[in-house]
């Protein structure tokens, strides 16, 4: 039986249940296409509430077993009654908390009028049979049990879920269709408080519903009005100096970047997605593209920060008619930070980390290269451009890439395009090793690896520990729904 933890709700006050959290009076705020300038104010909009938490299951025993059903939802979002999609009624789904060697088993129930199916992204699990496959198709009105066996050493961090059916994978995530999947670590970091973040983009029309892309939107990767923490806008977070926050940040968004600040506060990197430092790293800010998550530390300072995105340029579609433009170029506040009181005491050191496999002192088996483009025509419609691996679009039936079982394998990625490409490969981590000619000297392990306009970066990856049959795709979805998207065989 799952164990909810209410330990969340009651620091926050709240119900457990996010995103119907955000309702009343608030202040109208500014966020939009020119934050700061009245153009962008979304009508009807309000933030500034204390940040919500979804519900959290917890495994006990070795197991965590529960249902997860979607279904068309009406939420408060931002204050606003809205139609979207859900997983057991929040926005986001509720927060998943395994340990390593846990059996995790969802039953998906398919409440929606289009099909789907669930995906563990970030899991090293297998992606045969009911574990992470990504060849089911749970039909409207059918439900499918997933049994995920998470190996004793996998590694520690903050994953998520989210549906992964060709074509519908856009739409379902931008409508709402995500949450987030907690692995603890085997030996706890001290801390005086820990945070869930998942952060997404939405675009919201005057009755509520959230409007279908254009094909412009698809081709460039469509962007949301609205920008939200955990289902709220610009939440309120508080602690008192000294104390050490943990946050798990999640990036949800179908094509948003997330470029972070949070001026004024101490911010100590563990990691990227499951990889972890084996010394924590002070930083200024971090980057995530789409799907990438951090798992970070907050050591707050007396004062009011405000949690912002910054403006990063993910390129534009120069040259294609119309030219589209993306708008992780604006700047977002997200969350503000207040840090007040009487001051805490330190908290005992972080501990040290596992020293991390390093690829580059391995013998690599093969070498391929991967050539992320927008070509011309294909299937968006004339004057577009098609998103293509290697000259291809997705095809169900054919393997794009064969892999040896228990071999480490060198892959270059090259991006021809004038917009960035985040590659992700399924149950198996890279390594980054070279970007742009230039070799990476840091140890760097993540699931998600951007691949700027107009350049190269080189990965190593060992498939082991699973054999069997996946993908890998931009996580731009409307990318990966449009093509940008193979399959790979390891046996
Ligand atoms: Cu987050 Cu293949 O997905
Ligand atoms: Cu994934
Ligand atoms: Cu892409």
């Amino acid at each position: 039986m799952p164990d909810i933890s209410r330990r969340n709700a009651l620091i926050l006050g709240g119900v457990g249940v996010a995103s119907v959290a955000v309702g009343g009076t608030g202040f109208v705020i500014t966020q939009g296409r020119s934050s700061g300038s009245t153009s962008g104010t979304v009508a009807g909009t309000v933030a500034g509430k204390s940040l919500v938490e979804p519900t959290e299951f917890r495994s006990a025993d070795g197991l965590l077993s529960i249902d997860l059903e979607t279904a068309p939802q009406r939420v408060t979002i931002a204050g606003r009654d809205v139609n979207a999609l859900s997983y057991n009624g929040g926005v986001p789904g509720p927060t998943l908390r395994v340990r390593a060697g846990d059996t995790l088993s969802v039953k998906l129930k398919n409440g929606l009028a289009d099909p789907s199916n669930l995906h563990v992204h970030g899991l090293h699990v297998s992606p045969e049979d009911n574990s992470d496959n990504m060849f089911v198709t749970v039909e409207a009105g059918d439900s499918f049990d997933y049994q995920y066996e998470l190996p004793p050493d996998h590694p520690p961090g903050v994953y998520w879920y989210h549906p992964h059916l060709h074509g519908f994978v856009a739409e379902q995530v931008f409508s709402g269709l995500y949450g987030a999947i907690i692995v603890e670590d085997p030996e706890p970091i001290p801390a005086d408080r820990e945070r869930l973040l998942v952060i997404s983009d939405i675009t919201l029309n005057s009755s509520g519903n959230i409007p279908a892309a254009s094909a412009m939107d698809e081709m460039t990767g469509r962007e949301g009005d609205l920008v939200l923490v955990n289902g709220q806008l610009t939440p309120d977070l508080t602690a008192r100096p000294g104390e050490r926050e943990r946050w798990r940040i999640v990036n949800a968004s179908v094509s948003r970047y997330l470029r972070l600040r949070l001026d004024g506060q101490q911010l100590t990197l563990l990691g990227i997605d499951s990889g972890r430092y084996e010394s924590p790293q002070e930083v200024d800010e971090l980057l995530l593209a789409p799907g990438n998550r951090a798992d970070l530390l907050v050591t707050g300072s007396a004062g009011t920060a405000t949690l912002r995105a910054v403006p990063y340029d993910r390129g534009s579609a120069d040259g294609m008619m119309g030219g589209g433009s993306s708008r992780s170029g604006e700047e977002v506040a997200l969350a503000t930070f207040t840090v007040a009181g009487e001051g805490v005491d330190t908290p005992p050191a972080i501990p040290r980390q596992p020293a991390q496999r390093d690829l580059r002192t391995e013998t690599v088996y093969a070498r391929r290269e991967l050539v992320f483009a927008m070509d011309m025509g294909g299937g968006m419609g004339a004057g577009m451009m098609t998103p293509t691996i290697n000259d291809r679009q997705f095809d169900a039936s054919r393997i794009d890439a064969t892999v040896q079982f228990d071999s480490v394998e060198e892959w270059l990625l090259t991006n021809t395009s004038t917009l960035d490409h985040p590659l992700h490969l399924h149950v198996w981590p890279m390594q980054i090793i070279e970007q742009d000619g230039q070799p990476v000297d840091a140890l760097l392990w993540q699931d998600v690896v951007n691949i700027p306009a107009r350049s190269t970066t080189r990965v190593r990856i060992a498939f082991e520990d699973f054999s069997g049959k996946t993908v890998y795709h931009c996580h731009i979805l409307d990318h990966e729904d449009n093509g940008m998207m193979g399959i790979i065989s390891a046996n």
